[in-house]
């Protein structure tokens, strides 16, 4: 296990904040941000609930998080309204040896307000499964023309692993580089755990689907391929996938255009290749904000990405038509998870010195994770 939790949660701690109401609890948290001042940074993703972001001193995607991670030298603590592997990720980042020794040997502490914040995607790749196959492989092709490259939106123990084979981690606003990177070292890509977005980026680069294959890790041979296909391959895709962005489908394309001839469809690429296929344009979260705040007033969208960020996106827009690209709804229910009583519960504990929820990665696995995430920061 790459995590430890230096305090275990409470439950009957907790329990005490869950009848307050919001108002109670949203001056509750400005006090201890009040009290702790610039030790304290709280993070916020795209598809965090509008309460939590309005304390968020930083809302963006993975990558601006991470970054932002990364270079955080002043702070002390940083509460991560996000996900598991986020919190992971800004740990590593913010606690890099030579920052440690900077701070005087002082750590920040990251602290993820739920624990029970995780993430579908990351959870269908464990070390385990993926150090099998990389046994398995070397049955077959030659292992140093293998670059492993793992989403942020994996384990640390992945990145790890990455970061001792050569490999490297992308998220879904540097994806394409990231594969440049790869192809640049080795001649083929094992890319886990969203095999959405791996196959999306390289049909993009230009690489034809016959030359991927799917990687199922329940498979008791070869991931279920044979010798043939594997060498044919210059992307193995591992068989995850995101359960919120899986629900799109190629037929709700099709309906909205039905309906709004005019409208543009804008996708997060960790939707399926068939949707990504028929959509005007594909990107991460902040490439979505983006080309939303970029756009003529008028412009008609069907946005297919997590619910909380398009309704967030419909409100600060009145002079676009914002639309949300399924009829049913699609929301990240483990970001969900993190509300203002679970906010306001860490920064009290983290004010009053008694941190809850600490995410800690071990120092073996931080040291490898940290080589594959800085070979992302350093990809353009
Ligand atoms: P980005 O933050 O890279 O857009 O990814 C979205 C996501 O699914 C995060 O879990
Ligand atoms: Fe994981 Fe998908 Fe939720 Fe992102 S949106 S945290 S990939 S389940």
């Amino acid at each position: 296990m790459a995590t430890t939790l230096e305090e275990p949660s409470t439950g009957e701690a907790f329990a005490s904040y869950r009848p307050l109401d919001d108002a109670v609890l949203s001056a509750r948290i400005e006090a201890a941000r009040r009290q702790m001042g610039a030790k304290l940074v709280i993070l916020g993703h795209h598809y965090q609930q509008d309460g939590v972001i309005a304390h968020a001193d930083l809302q963006g995607d993975s990558y601006q998080l991470s970054k932002s991670a990364s270079e955080r030298t002043a702070c002390e603590a940083i509460a991560f309204c996000g996900v598991h592997f986020m919190a992971e990720t800004a740990d590593i980042l913010a606690n890099r040896p030579e920052q440690v020794a900077a701070r005087g040997g002082k750590r920040v502490t990251v602290v993820l307000p739920d624990l029970a914040a995780g993430c579908s995607m990351a959870d269908m790749a464990a070390i385990e499964q993926v150090l099998d196959a990389w046994s398995d492989l070397g049955e077959v092709v030659d292992l140093s023309q293998i670059i492993p490259v793992t989403y942020i939106n994996s384990a640390a123990s992945l990145k790890a692993f990455c970061g001792k084979n050569g490999g490297i981690v992308c998220t879904s606003s540097n994806a394409e580089a990231v594969l440049k990177w790869a192809f640049a070292r080795g001649s083929r890509v094992l890319f886990f755990p969203d095999q959405h977005l791996g196959r999306n980026t390289a049909r993009r680069m230009g690489i034809p689907l016959d030359e991927m294959c799917i990687w199922n890790p329940h498979e008791p041979r070869l991931g279920g391929n044979d010798a043939k296909q594997l060498l044919k391959s210059r992307v193995i895709l591992w068989q995850g996938h995101c359960s919120v962005h899986a629900m799109f489908r190629p037929e709700h394309v099709d309906a909205m255009r039905t309906h709004f001839p005019d409208i543009k469809i804008l996708v997060h690429p960790e939707c399926p290749m068939e949707v990504v296929d028929k959509a005007d344009l594909a990107g991460s979260t902040s490439y979505i904000l983006k080309q939303i705040e970029q756009a003529a007033p008028g412009t008609q969208w069907a946005i297919g990405t997590e619910l909380h960020l398009v309704k967030r996106l419909e409100q600060k827009h009145p002079e676009q038509v914002i639309k949300f690209l399924s009829p049913v709804v699609c929301m990240c229910a483990t970001m969900y998870r993190i509300d203002l009583a679970h906010l306001c519960w860490s920064l009290e504990h983290l004010a009053a010195g008694t941190p809850v929820n600490v995410i800690r990665v071990d120092d073996e696995t931080s040291r490898w994770a940290v080589t594959a995430l800085e070979r992302m920061l350093s990809v353009q």
